[in-house]
């Protein structure tokens, strides 16, 4: 039988626009998808709109506008930025839609029909934010305990739905099916609240008239969430749709939606389903709730959403790289903190540095010695054997989170690919093997590398598919087209044939230098430099030297722009410049020194057959791992400099800046090491 996953994201209210909080959960939910395609699931994937309610009304009423005018205007700026964002869904719904209507009613005749529904009258608390009543118990000082809002006494004459009568076989399918609330700290929380007794549910409205109206009584529109919930089924096309094949007990049926909305999930909607007549078997496979964003350290306000917004993000530092660290960064299930920084650090170390220098350094190295085209392997030493064991282990670990809906396990292991390749390489040196003249050993590790880079490819694809397509375009592949039954996880790493043609093109992610980084950043967030200039210095003054800048720290451009007086150096000729040789370096090792604290100790890579060795006065300026991967401008003539104990420099590094804060003189990523600076 084929294996079928179903994935759903909440559908999402149109009284706010895409944020970085609704992006996260519909980027987890694209990835999981596409991880299942290559795993030889037959996939769907839905997100969609929530468009009735008292807070949309409300909203529309505020703008001027019909309710319809308005969610048809707000519905369309979500199906844009999930298309930016890269997120392949099949379908998207929205609850006005005619065929998610028509299924509600059904649904609400059937729940009816067996008894689940009742009229009574009914006065009680009711957060319009939550769209959801509230108990005494549960306001703080009358205020909504989310939304810090007044709550409203509503008093109708509403339907109630029988939810209380579904205490004991919820509690039971929770025990019987421990993966239906995922993760198990949630599902937790979930039993107690359930264990607590559950209060029969009002599920209709007469004071408003925005929303599917209840089948037989015309002045009743339906809660809003018995409306909303519904959406995962209405999508499948009722009955006679898609609703066999993607829903359980025939697919994997996943929705995830953020903590906060849970409860509405794993206990009205399965007890909904249960009244309609679905059996237990037919009920979603997985509810999984993930944590919530902070940006900086703080509650995403509306006026903090509307300053991050994922579009932009994904502009500026590539929608790859913002997918990926939202996914990697933030343990998913658990609740993190956004920060531009963290972003750009996460984007340089894993996309740039790691994998990225990885592909440029091993297509560089098969360029030089076998005219861009696949080495032969020529069999493995017991180095290539350690790291086929280890890497495997990282593969099946992929799979395994992904199969368990973990992103961010699933990309630690993808990055652990990366770094065993890369200590493999330092450990193999094929530049060392080359110089000796051993070339069927250097095409073998070469091949080792390219095989390992392929496994890389497949294994970014749920989560960076542009940039996979890009790693297997440089290695000269297609991309890979998942096939529903044939699971291409590449558990094995088998060699290509030699000569096939590479075809290598620049950095994947280009790795910031310190003065670019600093300029996206403040393009980025604005807020954090912009503040100075507009609000304390008068536009037509000259641009002040960083200590005029009232209390804020300077900002980076305005502290470079600043001009530092310094003797001047005695006038040269050309020929005296002339003889000196300034060559763009690569970094490809650093170390301390033992006993030196200022001093570290590099690799640099400056065109020649084998590295130098340059020791240099960076210690107190940099950390060794951040001067990995960087291009620098290396004095290469001068004559070599003997630090004792068997330390010499065979070059030195240009620099600025006192000696704990040293800014090293950079290149553009273009050039090539050894390339000369004149
Ligand atoms: N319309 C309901 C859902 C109905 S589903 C049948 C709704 N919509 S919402 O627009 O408020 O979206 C809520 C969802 O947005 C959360 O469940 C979560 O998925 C996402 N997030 C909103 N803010 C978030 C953060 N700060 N962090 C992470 N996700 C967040 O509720």
């Amino acid at each position: 039988m084929t294996a079928r996953f179903y994935v759903t994201t909440p559908i999402y209210y149109v009284n706010d626009v895409p944020h970085l909080g609704t992006a996260y959960t519909t980027i987890a939910a694209d990835a999981l998808c596409r991880a299942h395609q290559l795993f030889g699931y037959e996939t769907r994937f839905l997100t969609g709109t929530d468009e009735h309610g008292l807070k949309l009304a409300t909203a529309a009423q505020e703008r001027g506008e019909t309710p319809q005018t308005f969610v048809d205007h707000m519905s369309a700026p979500f199906r844009a930025a999930w298309s930016e964002l890269g997120i392949a869904h099949n379908d998207f719904i929205r609850t006005t839609e005619e065929r998610h209507k028509k299924f509600v009613t059904t649904l609400w005749a059937k729940v009816e029909e067996r008894g689940d529904l009742y009229e009574a009258a009914y006065e009680d608390w009711y957060c319009v934010g939550c769209e959801s009543f509230k108990t005494e118990k549960e306001l703080e000082d009358g205020h909504c305990p989310t939304h810090k809002k007044p709550v409203q006494k509503l008093k109708e004459t509403t339907f109630f739905f029988r939810l209380a009568k579904y205490q004991e076989e919820l509690l039971a399918l929770y025990t019987e099916r421990p993966e239906f609330i995922q993760p198990s700290t949630r599902r937790n929380e979930v039993v107690s609240f359930v264990s607590g007794g559950l209060r029969d549910l009002s599920v209709s409205r007469t004071s408003f008239s925005w929303g599917i109206p209840v089948p037989g009584h015309d002045r009743h529109v339906m809660y809003v969430w018995f409306d909303a919930l519904a959406n995962y089924l209405s999508a499948l096309g009722g009955e006679d749709g898609e609703l066999g094949r993607f829903w359980a007990p025939n697919a994997k049926v996943v929705h995830l939606v953020g903590k906060d909305i849970l409860r509405f999930h794993a206990v009205y909607w399965p007890s909904f389903l249960l009244a309609a007549g679905y059996s237990r078997e037919q009920l979603p496979t997985t509810i999984f709730a993930h944590g919530f964003l902070t940006i900086d350290g703080q509650k995403m306000s509306k006026s903090l959403r509307n300053a991050v917004d994922p579009v932009r993000l994904a502009r500026e530092v590539g929608r790859d790289a913002l997918r990926w660290y939202l996914l990697r960064s933030v343990a998913f299930g658990q609740d993190g903190d956004f920060s531009h920084e963290a972003l750009l650090t996460r984007r340089d170390a894993d996309l740039g540095k790691n994998i990225g220098n990885l592909l440029s350094r091993t297509l560089g190295l098969c360029t030089k010695f076998f005219e861009n085209k696949t080495p032969a392997h020529h069999g493995n030493t017991a180095l290539e054997d350690d790291l086929d064991v280890a890497a495997t282990k990282e593969v099946v670990a992929a799979e395994k989170a992904w199969r368990e809906l973990d992103p961010t396990r699933a990309l630690e292991a993808t990055a652990a690919l990366g770094q065993l390749a890369n200590q493999y390489v330092d450990r193999a040196a094929p530049w060392a093997t080359a110089k000796q003249g051993d070339m069927p050993r250097t095409a073998t590790i070469l091949a080792t590398l390219l095989s390992i880079l392929e496994r890389i490819s497949v294994l970014m694809m749920p989560v960076t598919p542009a940039l996979a397509i890009e790693v297997r375009a440089q290695l000269g592949l297609a991309p890979l087209t998942p096939i529903v039954g044939t699971n291409l996880w590449p558990h094995a790493a088998p060699h290509r044939p030699a000569g096939e043609a590479l075809m290598p093109r620049g950095p994947l992610v280009p790795v910031l230098d310190e003065v670019a980084r600093q300029a996206l950043l403040e393009r980025l967030m604005p807020a954090r430099t912009e503040a100075p200039v507009t609000t304390e210095i008068p536009t037509t003054e000259p641009a002040p030297l960083p200590s005029d800048l009232p209390s804020q720290v300077p900002s980076p451009s305005a502290a470079a722009n600043a001009k530092v007086v310094e003797q001047a150096a005695a006038p040269i000729t050309y020929d005296d410049f002339a003889k000196i040789d300034l060559r763009v370096g690569l970094v490809l090792t650093a170390e301390r020194v033992v006993k030196k604290d200022k001093l570290l100790k590099l690799t640099v890579d400056v065109g020649e057959d084998a590295p130098r060795s340059i020791v240099a006065g960076l210690a107190l300026s940099f950390k060794p791992e951040d001067l990995v991967n960087r291009r620098v401008v290396v004095v290469a003539n001068l004559v070599p400099r003997d630090f004792g104990k068997g330390l010499i420099s065979h070059g030195m590094l240009l620099a600025s800046g006192p000696s704990d804060a040293l800014k090293l003189a950079t290149v553009p990523s273009e050039l090539a090491p050894g390339a000369k600076l004149k």
